[in-house]
């Protein structure tokens, strides 16, 4: 099973792991303020190791309007399919927030078709 390291932990997941479910299971509260629709981005990571090319539409729409399309990954957007290693933004204490958000489906929504970036970006053009 793939590890997934998250800031000081690290846990083993069964791929195909949503990776904000990953990071919950690692004892992380990452926000999922929208339930992992991919319209909050308060579940973003900084990516160190073992980032996907692929990416969702809903992960490229959200991130490039937000102007974080080079720093970030959206974790509700991602599946883990091999080690892993991020560090987490927001997350309920740094945040102040009573909860982490709705609960996540455990496949990814809004759908999981992924593309490479350089494919989104030709079919929407900034
Ligand atoms: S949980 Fe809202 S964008 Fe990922």
């Amino acid at each position: 099973m793939p590890t997934v390291s998250v800031d000081d932990r690290s846990v083993e997941v069964p791929s195909g792991t949503r990776l904000t479910i990953a990071i919950q299971q690692a004892g992380i509260e990452i926000g999922h303020r929208c339930g992992g629709k991919a319209r909050c981005t308060t579940c973003r990571v900084e990516m160190h190791e073992g980032e996907s090319s692929g990416m969702t539409r809903a992960e490229f729409v959200r991130l490039r309007e937000a102007g974080l399309l080079d720093s970030h990954r959206l974790s509700c957007q991602l599946v883990v399919e091999d080690d892993m290693r991020v560090s987490s933004v927001m997350t309920k204490q740094n945040q102040g927030w009573p909860d982490t958000g709705p609960a996540l489906d455990e496949h990814l929504v809004p759908e999981s078709d992924r593309f490479e970036r350089a494919f989104l970006e030709a079919e929407q053009p900034g």
